[in-house]
């Protein structure tokens, strides 16, 4: 699609909960083993929200990070998108709320939901403005905190997720660096991932407290494996089509983080070598949302993301949705910081 503005994202940043849950954690509260989720999903621990820490905490640290990064003042931010399945309540939105806390006072704000694929389509939808000339500085969240919304009694799937956010910043620009997008959904899927009775179709939601209580993630993981593996490949072939670029011309794959063998498996089918991949599932688990800005920050951080780079950046999830979108990454953090990044850990408890 040709804009009549570029665009190009100038910051990444990112809001963790602190404190880690290990395998040998999970070990302790379901039948399950390291090796087995090792194995079976590249994943060896990931970060937890604590009772105090909330979504749209972590939606404000994430674009604090960011706005840090990219040197640009809150007031030049004119669009707030937050793509998240895990608000803190219904309204107010958690971009109006990222909005009051960072003093983005020009800004219109408000959240989206595309499950794990959220971030691309809210990448989409800022681009959109700026492409227009509506606007011409976005503030784009991916966050959630989906251990609120987990069985924890359930191995097949309270071992796969983590909580946290990770945003962009982007700008418009003369030479357009948002090259291409592509988004997809197949409702007819919906039933595969979901999480029910949470909202107004739930009869006692909010009628009888404190008895009342919400439902929790349910997942065919079979199902969405099987998805996954066909969706990502096709999302990144339709996106670099649009960008007009070859798949080869990729010179990194940024996929949601939902599981190594799926990020593996769909990196053969795109015929990309194993050096192009971007993964930190493995430390994070799968962050929903906030997968794919986590793992580009972290990217970025440790070196392996440079200056020029193309990035495929490409989420599936819950729906069902998927979709991609080719970046060029030109940014430089403007607080010139070293390799280490600044977050703390804790150890778990339970
Ligand atoms: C969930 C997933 C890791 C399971 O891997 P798998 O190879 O498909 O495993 P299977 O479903 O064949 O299960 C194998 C066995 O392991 C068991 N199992 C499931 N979770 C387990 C766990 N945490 N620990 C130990 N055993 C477990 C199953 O009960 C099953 O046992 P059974 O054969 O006695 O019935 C995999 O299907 C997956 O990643 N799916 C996609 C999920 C996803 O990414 N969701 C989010 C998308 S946004």
């Amino acid at each position: 699609m040709k804009f009549a503005h570029g665009a190009r994202v100038i910051g990444v940043g990112a809001g963790l909960p602190q404190v880690v849950v290990t395998n040998f954690d999970l070990e302790k509260l379901v039948d399950t083993s390291d090796e087995w989720i090792k194995t079976r999903t590249g994943i060896s621990e990931r970060r937890i929200a604590s009772d105090e820490e909330t979504t749209s905490q972590l939606a404000i640290a994430a674009a604090q990070d960011a706005i840090g990064f990219s040197g640009i003042n809150p007031e030049d931010i004119e669009l707030i998108v937050v793509a998240t399945s895990t608000p803190d309540n219904l309204y107010p939105s958690t971009a109006c709320m990222v909005q009051g806390a960072i003093g983005a006072k020009r800004a219109a704000a408000f959240d989206m939901e595309a499950a794990c694929t959220g971030i691309v389509y809210a990448l989409a939808v800022a681009q959109q403005f700026i492409g227009s000339g509506t606007f011409k500085c976005a503030l784009v969240i991916g966050v959630d905190i989906h251990s609120r919304f987990l069985n924890w009694s359930d191995r097949n799937t309270c071992i796969l997720f983590g909580d946290g956010a990770g945003a962009f910043i982007l700008q418009a620009t003369e030479k357009n660096e948002m090259l291409g997008t592509y988004l997809r959904a197949d409702g007819t899927g919906g039933h595969l991932l979901h999480i029910p009775n949470t909202g107004s179709a739930y009869p006692h939601a909010g009628v009888t407290p404190p008895q009342a209580t919400h439902g929790f993630l349910e997942m065919n993981g079979r199902a969405i494996y099987e998805f996954a593996v066909n969706a990502v490949p096709e999302a990144v072939r339709a996106a670099c089509a649009e960008a007009g670029i070859s798949v080869e011309d990729v010179d990194f794959l940024i996929p949601h983080q939902a599981n190594m063998r799926i990020i593996k498996s769909a990196a053969e089918r795109l015929g990309m070598a194993a050096e192009k991949i971007v993964s930190n599932v493995g430390e994070m688990g799968n962050t929903s949302a906030a997968s794919i800005p986590l793992a580009m920050w972290q990217a970025i951080r440790r070196g392996q993301i440079k200056e020029g780079s193309t990035c495929a950046l490409v989420g599936f999830g819950g729906g069902l949705t998927w979709g991609a979108a080719i970046v060029k990454w030109t940014a430089v953090d403007q607080r010139q910081t070293n390799a280490d990044e600044k977050t703390t850990k804790k150890e778990a408890k339970i």
